[in-house]
């Protein structure tokens, strides 16, 4: 999904969330997710068969009750949408409130979320990784074809050649997944490839009514296309001449081309509700998968109130790799979700691929910007901006803004915000417009999105736009032309931080640095639904096999991909030793072996771990890491005691008997986390923190690693020991790490950054150091 859209997108469902809860909270039921302490559940379980049982003998309990209170009223029962047990413990309901009151008194009960709305947040992407068929990580051996990765997101088109199964083996015994049907899909549409699909929308429908199945399918069939992107980034097949619109030319595949899909639909028109994709997630987990990839979210919250926590926290615990995108609402800081530290949480930065457009004012000044319009150039054309081009909001293109009469024929300029990129330049043709100039604020900086224009048009940065308003507004008769260049590999230094991906430090967990990692996610080619246009627009009647879009969506699917590729490899590593494969091996420099530069700054600030985490994903290195810094449940348990977590929200998570050990200083960073987040008081001087951490050799059995630090300005690194000596594989070592704040800072919180390495021969396993005086 675009970055526009999906910032237009979130308001409205803001508003309808609003207008849903306060105006009919009182008469109308709402759907909770309703959390329960599972080992009440299991006690009981064994007297009443299931769960489920119980679950609904609490609906007509709490149905009673409710009756004798409201008399007068008119009182329904309780609807039981969901009831979870896999990677969760209880159920999704539809409530009033009297009966929301009396479930509380239920022996067992934990917490209850009103449900709400999440957003939807290549042929280049594998060469760029450093993935070459044949080779490494992509040869034969290594592509067994038993990992399963979940794509939860908005279904998906089984017919697409990306997702055919020739040459695949029978789908491995243990999935105990299955292909529902619905509208226009049925169980014949999965194969050894595509092997699980569902659709789930009690949630959705509970809020929104019954999907339309004239505008939307009631299935897992993709009406949007951002389900079948995602899936095919994450383990599509290598599809050699695979193009859009004859751009982008050259072999699209997933990052694990070998791996299955299950497609769970959660995601429809108006958004994704938090009860289905929590029962996507349980359903997911129960089915068998090894991965899940979630290119969504929402705000962020502590661990104990974010069901996606919660849930994703039931998945590893199962053995599940999560890969969450951090968001498109960057540049500004503390801008990240999927903040867990046992989700995987991925940004989005450049490939070495772009779609440039030269613009050619007509006082010769000239600028680049970008497009996937591809066809002849437009020659110099009267242009036109604000009101010379129409009434209130033509310097936007808003929708009939524009005044045929002085558009008809000319080049229009149009600035970002309000509607949709392409959408302006819709705008733009419906008034007869020749071409378009989409430029960028402040805010987009010299972020560059090359879109799927249906007329001649560009996008241009806020550098050109600046320019481009001063010759406008003091010219004449001012005029411009356009050149689109097509697809150019190597032009700019690659990778670059976009500036659309979602920043850290985490405001709500600000003891571990997110995001985790950088990974492709703008202007990415990958599957795409024949029958949705690639601009998505009603009046654009093109069809295409592949499309480009951009975001955080975008990167998460690769890192998925990746994270199936290494388990294939490494079938016994836990879902936190591949994440710390990921993150340990992560590059920082781009290649021109400088320093990764960060596009919301026009590229001339440098990118730094609050942007990229650890840094690059190298999935060639990850496979062969050195060393992990493995994190098993318990850890993580051990983590929420240090944060002071009540027993109950802690048995949120744990789903057991797990009580916080008394007799041991538990302190937040000494979670054994790949990368070092410090927070120093900014009032006071010289403070100390040291933490520990506990290594895992994994490389050679007789190995001696020793430390290279970096030390972020202001504060003194000390490492004990210095050196680890390693005797074999499987081998864990530990060590300290004592980090000083000298000065302190000055005024409002800053942060400073620095890395420690461990080296070996060619082995080296990084980790950035991000600290914060707050
Ligand atoms: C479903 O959508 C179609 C097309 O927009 C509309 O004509 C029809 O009335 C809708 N049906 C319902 C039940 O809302
Ligand atoms: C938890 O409580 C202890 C004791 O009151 C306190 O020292 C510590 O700072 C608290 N930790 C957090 C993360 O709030
Ligand atoms: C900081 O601590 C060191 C050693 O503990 C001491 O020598 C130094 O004077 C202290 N500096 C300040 C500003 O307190």
């Amino acid at each position: 999904m675009s970055f526009a859209a999906t910032m237009i997108y979130k308001t409205s469902l803001l508003l309808l969330a609003f207008m849903a809860t306060t105006s009919f909270a009182s008469i109308q039921k709402q759907t909770y997710v309703v959390h329960m302490d599972k080992t009440k559940v299991t006690a009981l379980d064994t007297s009443l068969g299931s769960s489920k049982t119980w679950y609904e003998s609490i609906m007509d309990s709490i149905t009673k009750f409710s009756t004798q209170e409201e008399e007068q009223q008119e009182t329904s029962s309780p609807q039981l949408l969901y009831v979870y047990q896999t990677a969760i413990s209880g159920f999704a309901a539809k409530l009033s409130i009297d009966q929301l009151e009396s479930l509380k008194k239920i022996d067992g009960f934990l917490s209850a979320m009103p449900d709400e709305m999440l957003t939807l947040h290549t042929t280049r992407s594998p060469q760029f990784l450093g993935l070459k068929s044949g080779r490494g990580l992509w040869n034969a051996p290594n592509l067994a074809s038993d990992v399963i990765i979940g794509v939860i997101d908005t279904g998906i088109w089984p017919e697409h050649v990306s997702f055919r199964d020739s040459g695949m083996s029978q789908v491995p015994s243990r999935w105990k997944g299955v292909c529902e049907g619905g509208t226009k899909f049925t169980p014949s549409n999965c194969n050894r490839k595509l092997i699980g699909a569902r659709a789930l929308f009690k949630g959705y429908e509970a809020v929104y009514g019954r999907i339309n199945e004239t505008v939307e399918y009631r299935s897992a069939r993709d009406s949007e296309g951002h389900g079948t992107h995602t899936a095919s980034t994450a383990a599509g097949n290598l599809i050699p001449e695979a193009s859009f619109l004859g751009l982008a030319k050259g072999s699209a595949g997933g990052m694990r081309y070998t791996a299955r899909i299950a497609a769970y639909k959660a995601c429809w028109t108006l958004g994704c509700s938090n009860s289905d994709i929590l029962a996507a997630i349980d359903q997911a987990v129960f089915d068998g998968v090894d991965v899940l990839s979630l290119s969504l979210g929402g705000v962020s919250r502590p661990y104990h109130s974010d069901n996606m926590a919660i849930a994703s926290f039931g998945a590893i615990q199962n053995g599940v790799f999560v890969s969450c995108s951090a968001g498109n609402s960057g540049p500004s800081s503390s801008s990240v979700s999927n903040i867990a530290p046992w989700i995987m949480t991925v940004a989005a930065s450049y490939l070495d691929r772009s779609f440039p457009t030269i613009v050619k004012l007509g006082n010769g000044e000239s600028f680049k910007g970008a497009s996937l319009y591809f066809g002849k150039p437009v020659k110099q054309l009267p242009l036109v901006y604000g009101e010379t081009a129409g009434g209130q909001g033509a310097d936007y293109c808003t929708d009939g803004s524009l005044s045929l009469e002085l558009v008809k024929g000319k080049i229009v300029v149009c600035e970002r915000g309000i509607n949709s990129r392409v959408g302006k330049g819709e705008q733009v043709k419906m008034a007869g417009g020749a071409g378009m100039l989409l430029i960028n604020t402040d805010n987009e900086g010299e972020e560059l999105f090359a879109d799927p224009h249906i007329l001649p048009a560009t996008s241009l940065g806020v550098s050109a736009a600046i320019a481009i308003k001063n010759y406008v507004s003091t010219t004449k008769n001012p005029m411009a032309s356009i050149l689109f260049e097509g697809t150019i590999y190597g032009g700019d230094p690659a990778p670059l931080m976009a500036a659309f991906s979602s920043r850290g430090p985490s405001s709500v967990g600000p003891d571990v640095i997110k995001p985790d990692v950088t990974a492709p996610g703008v202007n990415i080619l990958a599957a795409w639904p024949p029958n949705v246009s690639p601009t998505r627009l009603s009046g654009d009647k093109r069809s295409v096999e592949f499309n480009i879009i951009s975001g955080t969506s975008m990167s998460c699917p690769h890192v998925s991909g990746l994270a199936a590729l290494l388990k294939s490899v490494h079938k016994d590593w836990s879902p936190a030793a591949i994440k710390s494969a990921l993150m340990t091996t992560a590059y920082t420099l781009d290649d021109n072996k400088a320093p990764i530069s960060d596009a919301s700054s026009g590229g001339s600030k440098l990118a730094t771990p609050f942007v990229y985490g650890s840094g690059h994903v190298d999935p060639e290195r990850a496979a062969n890491p050195g060393l992990i810094y493995d994190i098993t449940t318990a850890d993580y348990l051990n983590y929420l005691c240090s944060l002071n977590y009540t027993s109950s929200q802690i048995a949120l998570l744990s789903r057991g008997d797990f009580v916080c050990p008394t007799n041991v200083d538990l302190q937040p960073g000494d979670l054994n986390y790949p990368s070092f987040a410090v927070l120093f008081n900014a009032n006071e001087q010289n403070i100390t923190v040291t933490f520990k951490r506990t290594v895992t050799n994994v490389g050679k059995p007789m190995s001696t690693y020793s430390v290279q630090v970096n030390e972020p300005i202001g504060v003194s690194v000390m490492i004990e020991p210095r050196v680890l000596n390693f005797k074999k594989v499987g081998q864990k070592l530990s060590y300290k790490v004592r980090f000083v704040g000298l000065g302190g800072s000055t005024g409002s919180t800053t942060s400073s950054f620095g890395s420690l390495v461990w080296v070996s021969g060619k082995y080296t396993v990084g980790s950035p150091i991000a600290v914060t005086w707050q």
